[in-house]
């Protein structure tokens, strides 16, 4: 999507849809009066009537006389209560509605009185984050829709001229996220049979070609050779060949770099262990970590910030065949320690800790993994909020902190040594399932054993990664969650 910044006053903003944040109230907000004159006083006319409040998330559309085709109201709230998440939100909001109305093109303005505390240059940012998240679409494998929509191709930030240029700075910065954040939602969209572990490869690949990232990807043969007996066991099930991808990214001369690591489970059917089949096929979304991670190197390629990131990616199929890793099996990781396979559904975890070890060799500064790892956050925490653990305190607070200007928030679950015992095994050095009870935190601790060497947190975005029905903000489907909680903690550690 296209984003631009406009310096116009709202009643000269020319377009078929001029979406406006406006905050709780009964009146019209005093900053509207022109636009609602030019308009014909048709704002003024529905609020004074009663039927718009101003909620978060509620709309007014109405067809005035002025410039702007239609005007769309966002409301947000209590407007002491605003955030620049409750700005991006309006933007979608605002975007969705663009989108269903068929406009190519909106323009999208805060009513200064839903400002809050947001800084010209996160308005600039968050709204073309909204604008990119609510105006998304994923229309490339129907022949015709039933009622096709044409893309939402252009959104115009509109603001003061003493914002101007601020808001430009944000706009630039939003627009390389939402760019990242589009291609994680389109290969999180892509069927199993489309996105395999050598699919994702190619768009590791192609990334790293178009922003010169170092590439290295491991193919089974070489897998073996580098001893990731965790990764392996779960590959050995299926037809499809495994990959762990290695991206690189050097902004920050010899600094110790980020490592991101993402769950690239392409396809989870459970493995020996299988699945109910009600809802199987949403397990194509078991690889939204990796996505992720890919996505946040797209960010990473445009803004180019100056430190140092790693991205890790295993990416394997879980399968059931005669070949398949069994209930009972014992297989040796990469770190060395032996793993109990108690249920070959617990695969993320396995393919995740012989990346989490692959880690140290790049003496890392922190490392984040993100990973569709467990069902039952999505009962602890429903589809609002990430599941986060880790190993140090400091990290914890930081990445929360990135979730929070991200509106990707994340609630942290104790590690506390008590819950290892989840992950004791009687035959090898740890089980893969420690069974029903804290099984959100068996995955935590379970990772937590590979960790060695440096500080570490994890996000289980099982709730998160997708939604399966629609809201206010997006249609059922891919969140492409992580990209935007990465790119802020990256930047900020980057000091831009
Ligand atoms: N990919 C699933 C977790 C998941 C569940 C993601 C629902 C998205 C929505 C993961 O591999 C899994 O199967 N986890 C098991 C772990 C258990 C066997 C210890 C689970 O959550 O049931
Ligand atoms: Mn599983
Ligand atoms: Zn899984």
């Amino acid at each position: 999507m296209k984003s631009s910044v406009a310096a116009t006053p709202l009643a000269q903003v020319e377009t078929p849809l001029l979406a406006i944040a406006v905050p709780q109230s009964t009146s019209l907000p005093a900053s509207l009066a022109d636009l609602d004159r030019a308009a014909g006083g048709v704002l003024a006319r529905a609020l004074g009537a009663g039927d718009y409040k101003g909620k978060r998330d509620e709309t007014l559309l109405v067809y005035g006389s002025g410039k702007a085709q239609r005007i769309l109201l966002v409301g947000v709230g209590k407007a002491g209560e605003v955030t620049r998440s409750a700005l991006r939100r309006a933007a979608a909001v605002g975007a969705k509605r663009a989108r269903t109305i068929g406009a190519t093109a909106f323009a999208f303005a805060i009513a200064v009185e839903a400002r809050g505390g947001v800084s010209a240059t996160e308005v600039g940012q968050v709204v073309v984050e909204g604008a990119a998240h609510g105006g998304w679409q994923f229309t490339e494998l129907k022949q015709a829709g039933d009622d096709p929509k044409p893309e939402l191709e252009a959104v115009a930030v509109v603001v003061d001229p003493a914002d101007a240029s601020a808001a430009e700075t944000g706009r630039s910065i939003g627009d390389a996220i939402a760019a990242g954040h589009r291609l994680t939602r389109g290969l999180q969209m892509q069927p199993g049979n489309v996105c395999t572990p050598t699919y994702l490869a190619d768009q590791a690949a192609q990334l790293a070609n178009t922003y010169g990232f170092t590439l290295t990807v491991l193919d089974r043969a070489q897998l073996k050779k580098e001893g990731m007996g965790a990764l392996l066991a779960v590959a050995q099930g299926s037809a499809e060949e495994p990959r762990f991808i290695a991206l690189e990214y050097k902004g920050g001369g010899t600094q110790a770099p980020v490592v991101l690591v993402g769950k690239g489970v392409t396809f989870d059917s459970g493995g020996i262990s299988i699945k109910p089949a009600q809802n199987m096929e949403d397990m194509k979304f078991d690889m939204s970590g990796a996505a992720a991670v890919l996505g946040t190197f797209d960010a990473l390629g445009r803004l180019k910030p100056k430190l140092n990131v790693v991205g890790l990616i295993p990416s394997t199929e879980n399968l059931p065949s005669g070949t398949a890793v069994k209930p009972g099996d014992v297989i040796k990781s990469h770190l060395g320690k032996t793993i109990e396979i108690i249920n070959t559904d617990a695969e993320g975890r396995l393919i995740l800790c012989d990346a989490l070890s692959y880690a140290r060799r790049f003496k890392p500064a922190a490392v984040l993994d993100a990973a569709t790892l467990t069902g039952a956050v999505v009962v602890a925490l429903g589809h609002h909020a990430i599941g986060i653990m880790g190993n140090d305190e400091a990290l914890l607070a930081e990445v929360r902190d990135a979730g929070e200007r991200a509106g990707e928030r994340c609630w942290p679950l104790p590690l506390w040594d008590e819950y290892r015992d989840l992950v004791k095994s009687e035959i090898a050095d740890v089980k893969n399932s420690g069974g029903r009870s804290a099984g959100t935190i068996a995955g935590g601790w379970f990772l937590r054993e590979f960790v060695e060497g440096f500080p570490w947190v994890h996000l289980d975005i099982a709730g998160t990664a997708y939604m399966d029905s629609e809201s206010a903000i997006q249609g059922k489907g891919p969140t492409a969650v992580g990209v935007r909680l990465f790119s802020e903690f990256l930047l900020k550690r980057a000091g831009a």
